[in-house]
């Protein structure tokens, strides 16, 4: 039997502390380590974790300010970091193959994985640790880190290695947003436990080492039927009736939500949104219903000053049934002094029109038979390390438009883009500000542009469905 809903309090992840800061740069070091932690109220899930936790700790960045994060494996597989969202060298992009062994050295250096995808002589194997450098030349944003391993991440994300990177700037600092207390990151996914509380995920390997993939009856993705939110299972939070400002991520394997408050406020839009994945809008937009898929961010803005002192407000999913419809809950404890408003002017967007684009490129993401397996492929071919299939030349602004048979987010790295088209017409409501992880819905196609600037080298764009991606849903760029 599942748990009842809203009796464990909204947990927050911890703000990890630099080890060292000099002029220009924080360090800091994490252990991804196993640990038995209880989701479930009275039974024990062993989980993998950044610092043994799930969701991992929340590093803090200011935008400008190189971090420099060391990562020492101590799990009995392999890693990768990803910081998702992250404008970052290539060497510290966390690229698939870019294997951290682990620091155990019974662990043999030469089978880390048995599936010929892996073989890639430009990748870069360290064992035990790894020093990822993120310049962090962006703006504010809310960015997320996670394991990235070839044909593996599913699993090690489902196991929990997954945390919060945020970034602030001195221009979104000057608003008067909510912030403090009435700042929450909510890292939203969806798991399936067996009654023992262990994680349920239906790899063909359960060591994760060899075999890729999942039972033939997960091909489209992995779903649970508990959602927890920073890790705990429909969660409480007390807040006061003031605006609270919340960093959404869904940070799920293949679910999409569509959320919503109940009861909605007055008038009925549930939602301001401030900010898309990468950082604050032009202006804010007001949402009945915010439609989030895995690894988009929403920042949105509730004013639970809208509601008598005592409501319970249930961040619902519109899209689940049973115990998927629900999130989390609001209780709206007590009065507060309101600080904050949302500003009717936001960010400024640099804009980005189709005549500046150099080159349109189109890539179809679809399933189907890749040998004798059902896989998923970009323009019908699996992933492969050594085949790059883009070159934009560093600083260039292209239009990639991205076609579709079932639902896709797709999600690049390095760069952000505007959405230009959704099925032919204008962007929908929800397509609004700079983002680096669109929605493909069935057999649409969408355009999006963006100018290619950073740093040039190798970089994955894939579906961030992590079941599509590990069976081969990726492909490389290279900026030149
Ligand atoms: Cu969030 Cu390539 O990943
Ligand atoms: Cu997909």
């Amino acid at each position: 039997p599942l748990p009842a809903p809203f009796r464990v309090p909204l947990p927050v992840p911890a703000v990890l502390a630099p080890v060292a800061r000099d002029a220009d740069a924080d360090r800091y070091e994490i252990v991804q380590r196993q640990a038995t932690v209880e989701i479930l109220p009275g039974l024990r899930t062993p989980i993998w974790g950044y610092q043994g936790t799930f969701p991992g700790p929340t590093i803090e960045s200011r935008s400008g300010r190189t971090a420099v994060v060391r990562h020492r494996n101590e799990l009995p597989v392999p890693t990768v970091v990803h910081l998702h969202g992250g404008r970052t060298p290539p060497e510290s992009d966390g690229y698939a193959t870019d294997l951290v062994l682990p620091a155990d050295a019974a662990y043999p250096t030469h089978s880390h994985s048995g599936h010929a995808s892996m073989h890639d002589p430009a990748a870069v194997i360290t064992r035990g640790e790894r020093e990822y450098v993120y310049p962090l030349r962006q703006r504010a944003s809310t960015l997320w880190y996670h394991d990235h391993r070839m044909d593996f991440t599913g699993p090690a994300v489902y196991r929990g290695l997954a945390g919060f990177h945020l970034v602030r700037d001195d221009e979104e600092d000057a608003l008067p947003l909510p912030h403090g207390e009435r700042e929450l990151p909510l890292l939203i996914t969806d798991r399936a436990f067996a009654a023992d509380g262990s994680l349920r995920y239906p790899s063909i390997d359960p060591s994760l080492t060899t075999v890729p993939g999942v039972e033939e009856a997960y091909l489209e993705g992995v779903l649970g039927d508990v959602i927890l939110v920073n890790g705990a299972p429909w969660p409480v939070a007390e807040v006061s009736a003031t605006r609270h400002r919340l960093r959404v991520l869904n940070g799920s394997n293949a679910r999409r939500y569509d959320l919503a408050l109940d009861p909605p406020p007055p008038d009925g839009r549930s939602f301001t949104q401030i900010g898309s994945d990468q950082g604050l809008l032009d202006v804010p937009r007001g949402h009945e219903h915010v439609p989030i898929a895995p690894a988009e961010r929403y920042d949105l803005v509730v004013d639970f000053g809208a509601y008598p002192v005592g409501t319970e407000v249930t961040l619902v999913n519109r899209l689940g049934t049973g115990s998927t419809a629900r999130v989390m809950r609001f209780r709206v404890a007590r009065r507060g002094a309101e600080d904050s408003h949302v500003p009717d002017r936001l960010g400024e967007l640099e804009p980005l029109d189709r005549a500046q684009a150099a080159v349109t490129r189109e890539f179809s993401f679809r399933g189907g038979l890749v040998g004798d397996r059902h896989g998923w492929a970009i323009d019908g071919r699996p992933y492969s390390p050594t085949r790059i299939d883009a070159r934009p030349r560093l600083g260039d602004v292209e239009i990639w438009r991205f076609v579709a048979d079932l639902h896709h987010p797709i999600h690049l790295h390095l760069v952000h883009f505007h959405v230009l088209s959704r099925g032919g017409r204008e962007p929908g409501p929800h397509d609004a500000g700079r983002k680096d992880t669109v929605d493909l819905r069935p057999g649409e196609a969408v355009e999006v542009i963006a100018r290619f600037d950073g740093y040039r080298g190798r970089y994955m764009f894939h579906c961030h469905n992590s079941e599509h991606e590990d069976m081969g849903m990726m492909a490389n760029f290279e900026t030149v």
